[in-house]
């Protein structure tokens, strides 16, 4: 059996990309996917997502409390067939650890064929409000529903 692995990328591995991780896995068949998270940053290791982001995917028939916050290394590269971040930040980031050009090539913005208010960036929502948690599952459902289509096809 063939597996794709997918990987979503922000900086906490606590607000936007638990959500990714959460709405692709919902939208994909495990036995030919699998999807995971990871945070470029150090700062929430361990931790479970912040609480919006549980409270919203809860809303929306969700449950992604039982993610663990890990932070992106090198071996995921290896792992991972597409690697996708939420903004040109966290681009920058995973590509600064690249090895080659192939490690590069798997590096995508979630938002990159979309054209959005927000541009081709899911705005961190960690300062923000709970429309702010709201407006970012609303972007990262539409984004993986393209992809889920993209990738059953
Ligand atoms: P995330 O949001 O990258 O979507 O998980 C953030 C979470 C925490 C921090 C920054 C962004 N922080 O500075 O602790």
């Amino acid at each position: 059996m063939i597996m794709t692995r997918i990987l979503m990328v922000c900086l906490g591995n606590i607000c936007r990309s638990p959500l990714a991780h959460g709405i692709l896995e919902s939208k994909l068949p495990s036995d030919k996917f699998e999807v995971d998270s990871a945070g470029t940053a150090n700062y929430h290791i361990g931790k479970s997502p912040d609480h919006r982001s549980i409270a919203i995917a809860k809303a929306k028939g969700l449950d992604i409390s039982n993610q663990k916050c890990r932070q992106f290394e090198l071996s995921d590269f290896d792992n991972f067939d597409i690697i996708y971040v939420m903004d040109q930040s966290n681009y920058d980031n995973v590509v600064k650890l690249a090895r080659d050009a192939e490690d590069i090539a798997k590096v995508k913005l979630i938002l990159q064929d979309a054209q959005t208010s927000t541009g081709h960036e899911v705005p961190d929502p960690y300062w923000g409000n709970t429309q702010d948690f709201e407006d970012v599952f609303t972007l990262l459902d539409d984004a993986c529903e393209k992809i889920s289509y993209n990738l059953n096809r």
